[in-house]
C-alpha cells in the first residue's frame, strides 16, 4: 500500500532551506510540498517561483505546489518552467476546473484539486477523469501548526469510496495537523499522501520523525 510522507516547507527554517529539503529527502520524504499563499483567498502571503526554483536546485524529489490564491492559471507555466510537479489549486475558485485541470496536464504536470473542510466532495465528482490528485484538507488553509479537525475522517473515507467507484487511481492527499498522532486514523480511513509542516520541521530529529509517521501506517521505513 502506498504511503507518501511530504513535507510541507511552510514550516521549515529559510535560513537554511537547502539543508531542510536534503535533510527530508535523506530521511525519506516522498514528495516535497510548496505552499503558495496569495492574501487574498487565504489570509496570509507567502512565495511563489522563485522559492520553487530554489527548492528544485536542492532536490529530486518532486515538487508538490499547493496554490492557496485566486486565478490560478495565472501561474502555472511560471511554476512548471520554476520546477513544480503537481500543482493543486482550489475548487472553490475554480468554476472552470475542467479547463484548468486539462491546462495543468498539457503542462505535464499531476493535476490536483484541493476542497477546504466545508466545500463539500461534490464540487469534484464531475471531474474524477481529469484528476491525479484530490487533496482534502483536514485545516482551514493559511497557517501551518493548526490542529487536525476530526471530523475530516468521515470524508476521508467518502472520498476514497468516490475515487474507488470511479476507477480512479489518483493520490488522495491530506494537509494540515498531521502528526504520528493522527497520521494512522487518517491513512485507515483511505488517505495515501500525508502533508506534513510543523511535526516535521518542529521535531527534535525530523528524519526520526518522517520514519515514525510511515511506521504509524504500519509500513516499514
Ligand atoms: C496550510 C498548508 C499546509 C501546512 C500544513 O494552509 O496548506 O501545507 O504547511 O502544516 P501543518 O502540518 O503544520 O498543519
Ligand atoms: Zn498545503
Amino acid at each position: 500500500m502506498t504511503v507518501r510522507i511530504v513535507p510541507s516547507i511552510l514550516s521549515a527554517d529559510f535560513a537554511k532551506l537547502g539543508d531542510e529539503v536534503a535533510m527530508c529527502e535523506a530521511g525519506g520524504a516522498d514528495w516535497i510540498h510548496i505552499d503558495v499563499m496569495d492574501g487574498c483567498f487565504v489570509p496570509n502571503l507567502t512565495y511563489g517561483a522563485k522559492v520553487i526554483d530554489t527548492v528544485r536546485r536542492c532536490t529530486s524529489l518532486p515538487l508538490d505546489v499547493h496554490l492557496m490564491v485566486v486565478e490560478p492559471e495565472k501561474y502555472f507555466d511560471d511554476f512548471v518552467r520554476a520546477g513544480a510537479n503537481g500543482l493543486t489549486l482550489h475548487a472553490e475558485v475554480a468554476p472552470h476546473l475542467h479547463r484548468q485541470l486539462t491546462r495543468i496536464r498539457e503542462l505535464g504536470c499531476r493535476a490536483g484539486v484541493a476542497l477546504n473542510p466545508a466545500t463539500p466532495l461534490n464540487a469534484v465528482c464531475e471531474v474524477i477523469p481529469e484528476i491525479d490528485l484530490l487533496l482534502i484538507m483536514t485545516v482551514n488553509p493559511g497557517f501551518g501548526g493548526q490542529e487536525f479537525i476530526p471530523y475530516s475522517i468521515d470524508k476521508i473515507r467518502r472520498a476514497r469510496l468516490m475515487l474507488d467507484e470511479e476507477g480512479s487511481q489518483a493520490a488522495l492527499e491530506v494537509d494540515g495537523g498531521i502528526s504520528r498522532e493522527t497520521i494512522n486514523e487518517v491513512w485507515s480511513a483511505g488517505a495515501d499522501t500525508f502533508v506534513a509542516g510543523n511535526a516535521i520541521f518542529s521535531a527534535r530529529d525530523p528524519k526520526g520523525e518522517i520514519a515514525a509517521m510511515r511506521a504509524s501506517c504500519g509500513v516499514p521505513a
